[in-house]
């Protein structure tokens, strides 16, 4: 039945195809300018020590179950669950996770669509068609609307082709050209005048700032968005693993490569800044803060790329095209979730369950572009500050309290014979039954009442 419905064909493969869920625009633009503002290195440790508390307890909890169940979340939590009201309730979580990661993906596929226009627009820039480069790079209802059609095609693309010659298959390839183009660009960054000041205000830790209690509230919200929690993307991905394969290993080599590209960009982005500052660009605030967001990547950086002549025509092309990878094997994790759903249930074809959702995902984000004022934010606030932490904290309650405890070891032992005597078991089992509803709970009851 495993393979009847798709499965990844290797550890390798199924890496590349989480991490780069998990690798996206969090990583490469949120984590870098959160960590500048906010104490440095300070702050890395911070997250770090979230990522492995929180997040990768949680993530192991959404790909235990989907192994388990090898099916999509709705049908995942059912069978996990010992009564009706439990079932019910299981079957629930899966829906509206799926809706929350369809609305997840109308708004991401706006940002997308902006880094492909930008990497065309340097394209264009630098083979002197300029009348395309200022249309590409301006934001206009017209070009919005264009590139975020052209990057749902991308990603319906991709998500028709199935688990494996699709998400693997592509997830194989841009993985390993995102890593290095992010590489390439780290060391051209690092060579120009003005890097090493950005370097100092990444790596000396300020313990200050990182140790306030709203900061570490918003370092666990980011490594929740990070690491793709709550909306059963995880689990869908953990449901194509096979039998064979040791989960607390994989788990914990996916958590590593999501926060390691984290880090690396953190080397890219803050030295860019202050080389930008050496070039005369503004990069502080009025507040004086360093700048960060929309304006950081679409107004900051360019005047930087353009201070820097023609060879930052290249960079800017190389910064943009790395920006879009990322977002691509990122959206693709999160149409699966809902296509996954409507192929296993509802029997549909995945050519036709990929072209009909995708339809209304690419529609809906067309009505975001139309209201952008109004409903940007709001998808955005509604999705992963509100429902991606209760989501989670369901998904945490199932893993620690709902399902049985000696089907889960048998479960674990399927790809790792001797999981009884290992650390993970002895404080794996706790720690998502208790240790991450807490802290979820209270980072959503700081975000409704704080
Ligand atoms: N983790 C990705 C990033 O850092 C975004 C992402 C992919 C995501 N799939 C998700 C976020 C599902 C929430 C839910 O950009």
């Amino acid at each position: 039945m495993a393979s009847a419905r798709g499965e990844f064909s290797s550890r390798f493969g199924f890496i590349m195809a989480a991490a780069g869920s998990a690798v996206g625009l969090g990583n490469i633009w949120g984590f870098p300018t959160q960590a500048a503002s906010n104490g440095g290195a300070a702050f890395l440790l911070v997250y770090l020590l979230l990522a492995f508390t929180l997040a990768y307890p949680a993530l192991m909890a959404e790909i235990i179950i989907g192994r388990h169940a090898h099916a999509n979340a709705v049908n995942a939590l059912q069978r996990i669950a010992g009564g009706p009201v439990t079932r019910r309730l299981g079957a629930t979580t899966g829906l509206v996770g799926l809706v929350v990661a369809s609305f997840i993906l109308s708004f991401y596929a706006i940002v997308a669509g902006w880094m492909i226009a930008h990497c065309l627009g340097s394209l264009a820039a630098l083979v002197g068609a300029d009348g395309i480069a200022a249309w590409l790079t301006f934001f206009s209802l017209g070009r919005n609307a264009s590139f975020v059609v052209v990057f749902m095609l991308l990603t319906i693309g991709i998500i028709a082709e199935g688990v494996h010659d699709g998400i693997e298959r592509w997830s194989s390839r841009l993985m390993p050209i995102l890593l290095v183009t992010l590489g390439c660009l780290v060391l051209y960054v690092l060579t120009l005048d003005g890097a090493m000041e950005g370097l100092k205000v990444y790596l000396l830790p300020d313990f200050s700032a990182a140790l306030s209690p709203q900061l570490i509230i918003n370092a666990l919200g980011s490594a929740f968005f990070s690491l793709s929690l709550g909306v059963g993307t995880m689990l869908i991905y953990g449901s194509y693993i096979n039998d064979r394969e040791n989960l607390p290993v994989v788990g914990g080599l996916v958590t590593g490569v999501d926060i390691g590209i984290a880090v690396l960009a953190g080397f890219l982005v803050l030295p860019a800044m202050y080389v930008a500052l050496h070039n005369g660009v503004e990069i502080f605030d009025a507040a004086g803060g360093l700048i960060s967001e929309d304006t950081l990547i679409f107004t900051v950086l360019p005047e930087l790329f353009t201070s820097m002549g023609v060879a930052g025509a290249f960079v800017s092309l190389l910064f943009f095209f790395l920006m879009s990878i990322a977002a691509l094997t990122s959206s693709i994790s999160m149409l699966e979730v809902p296509v996954a759903y409507t192929i296993e249930e509802h029997g549909a074809s995945r050519r036709s369950a990929v072209l009909l959702i995708g339809g209304i995902i690419t529609a809906i984000s067309l009505l975001i572009l139309l209201n952008f004022e109004t409903l940007f934010g709001l998808v955005v606030t509604a999705t992963t500050r509100y429902s991606q932490p209760l989501l989670g904290f369901v998904f945490c309650i199932y893993a620690g309290w709902i399902w049985r405890r000696d089907q889960l070891l048998e479960e674990l032992r399927k790809g790792s014979p001797e999981i009884a005597g290992t650390l993970f078991w002895r404080i794996w089992p706790w720690h998502v039954r208790l240790v991450c509803p807490l802290i979820i709970f209270g980072i959503f009851a700081q975000n409704l009442f704080g």
